[in-house]
């Protein structure tokens, strides 16, 4: 450590300005007919300094090259940071952020992770932008698909786990990752899921909801963080200090680096609150950003900003302190070239797509299921119709990093693999009549619907989050036919239905599933695996409802179906399609009652809480297992339920099993009034269950006695 003080400060007195600023700058990759390139005026920006990280750039001998410029041609030898957004996946693709979080498994979310860093890493890469952070409960929004749902502890798993997977516990390592928390803060808040648009909530939210996530992912080490592009209550985040250096550094005590969004310094003066790149740079720098991505606002401004005194020196250099500091502790200083050395081998990518699999069979969510599934062995004609039936590209989703679609496996198929002795008839459906001959000689019906992987992700929200019309046309065709029909929804959000939802035998979300699709569905179909994915977010039912979510606070007016006077809608129910949690499997599973080790706990102490799980059905299954706290009397009003732990458990049939939650009073505080967290005197009831649905979960109550 002392060594790399003494390097850094070593290299801050041989560099200028103009250096300084250089490595404050990031450049984005030009674009040919042949993918990514650096083309000649940005390889001059390398040479002399003027750039210190690279966005976008891909393929190990493009960037072995363009790390050649910049260790052996540049004046000072500083190495560049490779950055992409990997974020499910680089060559092998896993199911995206959303699809995955369904699975519930830190351990699965941390060997994904793992595995994208090594195949990344192997390419050159050194950053990715993930994982995205952003608890988001509106499904209006493109960019849920890269979130973890809509739970704040959900999100802070997730968060561990992948900078975990990305970074190990060595960032040196040749095949690590740093990994970059994004957006910081509130994103998903977007007005009416409107992309960019401006978001406005209280602090309550932010403290519980917002920056839960973050602060986990801070305590699990992340290298960087990024803001979020928008802005909140009047201040861009890209210029908020006071989350920026205030929250995050200071009370966090995060000391990584802050990299801003793509052109974010310079949309400062879009936002109104700067006039020119001088403004934009002080701005950004002062409020605690590092790099400036891609926008050059650094570059044109800074000298300007110093030279009125907008900006001190001082936090130009501390800013150069922490990008030196991330280098040298990716390894990047002693072995630049190390990433981008190694292919992978055969059996690794082997075993990456083995997870691939797994991953996918635990993401999908079986949402109903009136006994259809698993489809028989003895099956002997199936039609696999709709636009998401043979359409292995779309199964990679936004962010496809290095994805091919030619490697991805459709569920057309997957199902011919699961199923090798039936006659498998396809229809893509564009021609209705067409899909209703494949269908009407099948026994039963696989109908792939959703949308497309370009509906959603960033600046793709949709007014009406709905399976579209054409799709709902050919449908309801086929469901006329009165066969059997099991529906697969290809989506990045929940897609409201409920013509649907009343028609079909079965439903499954299939989120976007990554290379491994179609054996992952077939796997599922066939029952091979019992489904044990559960939903991560609340499932609306109507788009008004927007946003619907398990944690709501309660009012003086519960709705009351025999009360005109009640919180409810005339015209919709309150409750979503489906809850968060839900998610059937093939088996049935009965919850006891949860014990606990104590009944009475002091600030500071522990309760182990333990719930018996009992697979009363005839199959092996998986079953994620939630327990959530109700603090029903406090100075504050308090969320109906709030998910404090999950697990899941393995079942054999007729096997009954004890899951294991351990407590802490710090689960049970929150921020009064004052936004001071305490912990008050009190009972707490747990509830323990399949999902959020109150009426599945079994409870106990724990009374906490606060001392002096
Ligand atoms: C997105 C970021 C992403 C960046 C770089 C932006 O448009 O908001 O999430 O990391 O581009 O690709």
């Amino acid at each position: 450590m002392m060594e790399d003080a003494a390097r850094i400060e070593g290299l801050l007195r041989a560099m200028t300005l103009e250096d300084k600023v250089g490595q404050l700058a990031m450049i984005r990759a030009d674009f040919d007919a042949a993918g990514s390139t650096l083309l000649a005026p940005k390889v001059a920006d390398i040479t002399a300094g003027r750039a210190g990280s690279v966005l976008d750039l891909r393929g190990a001998s493009a960037i072995l090259a363009a790390q050649k410029a910049a260790v052996e041609e540049s004046r000072l030898k500083i190495p560049l940071l490779f950055t992409l957004d990997v974020l499910h996946g680089y060559r092998t693709i896993f199911p995206v952020p959303l699809g995955e979080a369904a699975a519930f498994d830190p351990d699965l979310w941390e060997r994904t992770a793992r595995a994208a860093a090594a195949e990344a890493a192997a390419d050159g890469i050194a950053l990715t932008y993930a994982p995205m952070l952003d608890v988001a409960r509106d499904p209006r929004w493109g960019r849920i698909v890269e979130s973890a749902g809509e739970d704040p502890v959900v999100t802070a798993r997730f968060a561990e786990a992948k900078v975990k997977g990305f970074q190990t516990d060595d960032l040196a390592r040749g095949d690590a990752l740093a990994a970059t928390a994004k957006h910081f803060a509130g994103y998903a808040a977007v007005n009416a899921g409107r992309e960019y648009a401006s978001a406005d909530f209280s602090q309550r939210t932010f403290e519980e909801v917002y920056l839960p996530p973050f602060a986990a992912s801070v305590n699990a080490g992340v290298a960087a963080i990024m803001p979020a592009f928008i802005e909140l209550a009047g201040v861009p985040l890209t210029a908020h200090r006071a989350l920026l250096t205030g929250v995050l550094r200071e009370r966090l005590g995060f000391d990584g680096v802050l990299i801003s969004d793509f052109f974010a310094v310079a949309e400062l003066i879009k936002h109104g609150v700067a006039a020119d790149a001088a403004e934009a740079a002080a701005l950004a720098l002062n409020a605690g950003v590092d790099i400036d991505m891609a926008s050059g606002t650094y570059t044109d401004g800074l000298p300007e900003a110093l030279a009125r005194g907008l900006v001190r020196i001082e936090t130009i250099d501390a800013a150069v302190r922490r990008v030196l500091a991330l280098k040298l502790a990716l390894g990047l200083f002693d072995k630049p070239y190390a990433r981008g050395e190694d292919k992978l081998a055969p059996s690794t990518v082997e075993a990456h797509r083995a997870l691939a699999r797994e991953a996918a069979q635990k993401s999908i969510v079986l949402l109903q299921n009136n006994g259809v599934l698993p489809l028989s062995a003895q099956t002997s004609r199936l039609a696999v119709i709709g636009p998401l039936a043979d359409a292995p590209g779309e199964m990679l989703g936004p962010w496809r990093a290095a994805g091919e679609a030619s490697e991805a496996v459709s569920f057309l198929d997957g199902v011919k693999a699961a199923f090798p002795h039936a006659a498998v008839s396809y229809a893509s459906g564009a021609h209705i009549p067409a899909a209703l001959d494949a269908a009407r000689s099948a026994d039963a019906v696989l109908l792939c619907l959703g949308e497309t992987a370009s509906m959603s992700g960033e600046a793709n929200s949709r007014a009406r989050p709905v399976v579209p019309e054409a799709q709902r046309a050919l449908a309801e065709a086929v469901f006329a036919l009165g066969k059997p029909v099991i529906v697969t929804l290809t989506l990045g959000r929940p897609l409201i239905a409920p013509w649907l939802f009343k028609e079909a035998d079965a439903v499954l979300a299939a989120w976007f599933l990554g290379s491994e699709a179609g054996n992952a569905l077939g796997d599922i179909l066939s029952g091979v695996v019992s489904p044990s994915g559960k939903l991560p977010l609340s499932w609306p039912f109507d788009v008004g409802q927007i946003p619907v979510y398990y944690g709501e606070r309660p009012t003086g007016r519960p709705a009351d179906p025999e009360n005109h006077d009640t919180s409810k809608y005339i015209d919709a129910p309150t409750e979503p399609e489906f809850p968060f949690g839900h998610g059937i499997a093939y088996t049935t599973f009965d919850y006891g009652e949860p014990r606990v080790s104590v009944q009475t706990l002091r600030a500071g102490e522990s309760v182990a809480v333990e719930v018996d799980i009992a697979n009363v059905g005839g199959m092996a299954a998986e079953e994620i297992v939630y327990l959530f706290i109700r603090d029903p009397l406090a100075s504050v009003t308090r969320p109906l339920l709030e998910l404090k732990a999950f697990t899941k458990i393995k079942t054999l049939s007729g096997e009954r099993v004890t899951a294991r939650f351990d407590l802490t009073t710090d689960d049970f505080s929150f921020p009064d009034a004052d936004a001071r967290r305490r912990i008050e005197p009190g009972e707490i009831e747990i509830l323990t269950g399949p999902s959020a649905d109150p009426s599945l979960l079994t409870r106990c109550r724990v009374h906490i006695v606060t001392i002096e």
